[in-house]
């Protein structure tokens, strides 16, 4: 399907519709009239497959406790094997109503008041509420650039590990907000080093179908034939996939079954929640038969990316266009066109959009902002061009 086909056939105005996105724009940005790239949230309906499913679920107009039927597996883990060659066993996988929940139970769950949490920074800033919430304490190893691509400062993070005596890693794979996708090569030496220190390691993979260029996503699961598996959490979701973060529906996969025994109490003490019907109703049709809907939708987003990447590179060369591997979040380093303390102003009142600013996920971030691609063109484009307008 052509990026054009696709967006008449599914681009919608969510307006009105309480999205946090669109409807929530004045509270958080001050300003209802902005156009909202920010929250990791689309404007585009689903396939039409998960929608008369879900029609046909609701026709029963019942809706209680319930459970997960065989053909949900079977749907998930044949995704699974075709898109990332995963092999999924049944009894790894348990279910949650959202991948930050889940790191908030894990957090709880496998450290104490006070011990040390590692995360990769700039990072989607609720990993930082999972561990400063709940007390414990947060360590930052920050990414290094080169260039317009980041990578891990091993050292750093080792020694801080052992400085630290950190207990738990959470790892963002792909990683929001710089768009990468680690190589099998990268996790393995960063999971090696984890492993050595007896720290347990997190693996958020919930942007893990947003495969934006050459590179393909490969799970913590497969690396070094399932050498990391019995330190290893697995947390994501359809819900960035499909984009059905209302719908409360999510997966943590836990292959070495004491760590599994240990969250699940955890969740009990912590979180106590069922499963979501309806999201797992919508999750098993997308599965099903969502790939032509996604792999439309990925055209998309590589063509909103090459507009911004294209242009700005051409027009304000000054402005840093992160490599964009994974995600749907592009990062732009706005350092070398104006101070900080200007580029709120500028972005909302000269460009009028709302987005991610760099600050939310690391004080290295200041300077820095997240957009948001999975969008209509029409949005990017006019973004770009005020941007040109303005800067040029
Ligand atoms: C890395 C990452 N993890 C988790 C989430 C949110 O997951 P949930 O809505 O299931 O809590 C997001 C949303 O943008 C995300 O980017």
């Amino acid at each position: 399907m052509s990026v054009d086909e696709f967006v008449k056939k599914y681009a919608v105005d969510r307006h009105h519709t309480n999205s946090l996105k669109w409807d929530a724009l004045d509270e958080r940005f001050g300003n209802p009239d902005l156009t909202a790239m920010w929250v990791a949230d689309m404007e585009f309906q689903e396939p039409q497959a998960v929608t008369d499913a879900l029609i046909k679920r609701v026709q029963h107009g019942i809706y209680g406790y319930s459970l997960t039927p065989d053909s949900y597996f079977e749907a998930y883990a044949a995704w699974q094997k075709k898109r990332h060659n995963i092999d999924l066993k049944k009894e790894w996988l348990t279910f949650d109503n959202g991948v930050v929940g889940s790191l908030y139970t894990i957090v709880n769950t496998f450290t104490k008041p006070d011990d040390a949490v590692l995360v990769l920074t700039p990072v989607y800033y609720p990993f930082h509420n999972a561990v400063n919430d709940n007390g414990r304490k947060l360590i930052k190893s920050e990414l290094v650039r080169t260039d317009n691509h980041f990578e891990i400062d091993y050292d750093d993070v080792e020694r801080k590990i052992v400085e630290n005596d950190v207990k738990l890693f959470i790892q963002c794979s792909p990683h929001n907000p710089v768009g990468r996708i680690w190589t099998a090569d990268e996790l393995d030496r960063i999971m090696d080093i984890c492993q050595r220190h007896g720290v347990l390691i997190v693996s958020d993979e919930i942007h893990q179908d947003i495969e934006i260029g050459e590179r393909k996503f490969v799970s913590a699961l497969s690396i070094a034939d399932g050498r990391y598996q019995d330190d290893l959490i697995i947390v994501t979701a359809p819900s960035k996939t499909f984009n059905m973060a209302g719908l409360l529906n999510s997966h943590v996969i836990i292959p070495n079954q004491k760590i599994q025994d240990q969250f699940l109490a955890g969740k009990k003490r912590f979180n106590e929640v069922d499963l979501s019907v309806l999201g797992q109703v919508a999750a098993e049709a997308a599965y099903r038969y969502g790939e032509e809907w996604l792999d439309g939708l990925l055209e998309v987003i590589r063509y909103n990316y090459d507009q911004v990447r294209v242009t700005l590179n051409r027009e304000v060369p000054q402005i840093k266009v992160a490599e964009l591997e994974g995600t749907y979040l592009l990062w732009l380093d706005l350092r070398d066109v104006m101070p900080a303390d200007q580029i709120k102003d500028f972005i909302q009142n000269k460009v009028g959009i709302a987005v991610d600013y760099g600050e939310w996920f690391s004080d290295y971030g200041l300077g820095c902002v997240r957009l948001n691609l999975a969008t209509d063109p029409k949005f990017v484009k006019a973004a770009v061009d005020r941007i040109v307008a303005d800067l040029k």
